[in-house]
């Protein structure tokens, strides 16, 4: 019963997929949010709803005495080393964000009763044979995989209320946030030139599907492994030149590169993506398209003022 769920926990508060989470639960719930960030220089909250906490991820200690005070009904975990390169330079610390932290949380939540909900990646797939359903027998190729693929190991045999989304190619209103849909505006504005990977597929996800996803896991208690991604399934350059299309930017500036030119120092799943008829018929939502999805963001950078112009 929704009366009964009092507060929820969110780590990583700072992410950019917690910045979504934050706008659209505090809308659609009547609950506490405790926000934990390495971020917080100023401990105000912008709602009373909201309590702040100056708490990294990696701090187990602090994490653990507020949670096991506060008791939270719901811990979401937005914290991990998103990196996919830094992860190969720094794997202890990939290991301490995307693994130890984890295991914290399932300690907390082993003596709290709290529900974990955790986010994961199409990078625990080798990309031969993309896009993936839930059954799908992971291989990760780079080390950020490995460690966000152990995260899932962590959590999901543990015991705990639990449930892992996995996601990918995320993006956001949030032009502070960075990610690839940013970018590409920012150099096609300044009419610079992009390579762009033509050979990596995906299914781009608004940050806004997995909000309302972790909102019908909040409402309706949903356990276990689900992938939240958009509908369309495309490569970078199909998806940068939609990108300029939306935004009415002049994609000759997009020229396509292949992912073995680059030389990434990790390697990448080409067929990656994300099967979603899981959760699209148990969570009964339907995931925007990347047509969609783009305008909906025109449109909310234009109510947050980032824009002039629809
Ligand atoms: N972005 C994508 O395209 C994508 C794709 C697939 C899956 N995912 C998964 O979705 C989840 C959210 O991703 P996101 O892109 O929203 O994350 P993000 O914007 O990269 O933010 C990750 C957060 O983790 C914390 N963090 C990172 N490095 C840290 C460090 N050295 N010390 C302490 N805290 C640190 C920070 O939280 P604070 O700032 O609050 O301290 C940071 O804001 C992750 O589990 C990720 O693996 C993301």
């Amino acid at each position: 019963m929704i009366n009964e769920i009092q507060k929820v926990a969110i780590i990583g508060a700072g992410s950019k997929t917690a910045d979504t989470l934050i706008r659209v639960l505090t809308k659609e719930l009547d609950m506490k949010f405790l926000l934990f960030s390495s971020q917080f220089s100023v401990e105000k909250a912008q709602s009373p709803k909201i309590v702040q906490y100056p708490i990294s991820a990696t701090d187990k200690k602090q994490l653990k005495a507020v949670l096991l005070h506060e008791q939270p009904s719901f811990i979401i975990n937005c914290a991990a080393m998103t990196n996919v390169d830094g992860c190969e330079d720094n794997k202890q610390l990939a290991w301490s964000l995307n693994v130890t932290t984890v295991e914290t949380l399932v300690q907390i939540c082993k003596i709290t009763g709290s529900h974990l909900i955790h986010f994961s990646t199409d990078y625990v797939f080798d990309g031969l044979n993309g896009p993936y359903s839930e059954l799908d027998k992971p291989n990760p190729i780079s080390y950020y995989g490995k460690s966000k693929l152990a995260g899932e190991n962590v959590c999901l045999p543990s015991g705990i209320d639990v449930t892992v989304l996995r996601t990918n190619v995320v993006y956001s209103s949030n032009p502070n946030k960075g990610d690839f849909v940013h970018w590409v505006i920012k150099m096609l504005e300044k009419e610079l030139p992009i390579t762009v990977v033509s050979d990596q597929y995906s299914n781009p996800t608004i940050t806004d599907d997995l909000a309302y996803a972790v909102l019908k896991v909040i409402l309706k208690g949903y356990k276990g492994l689900y992938h939240i991604a958009g509908s369309k399934y495309c490569n970078r350059v199909d998806f940068a030149k939609k990108i300029a299309q939306i935004y009415m930017l002049d994609e000759t500036n997009i020229h396509p590169i292949t992912t073995a030119e680059l030389h990434q120092k990790a390697k990448r799943p080409l067929k990656g993506g994300l099967q979603t008829l899981k959760a699209q018929s148990e969570f009964g939502i339907e995931f925007l398209s990347v047509e969609s999805g783009l305008i909906m963001m025109r449109n909310q950078l234009f109510s947050l003022g980032y824009i002039k112009h629809k």
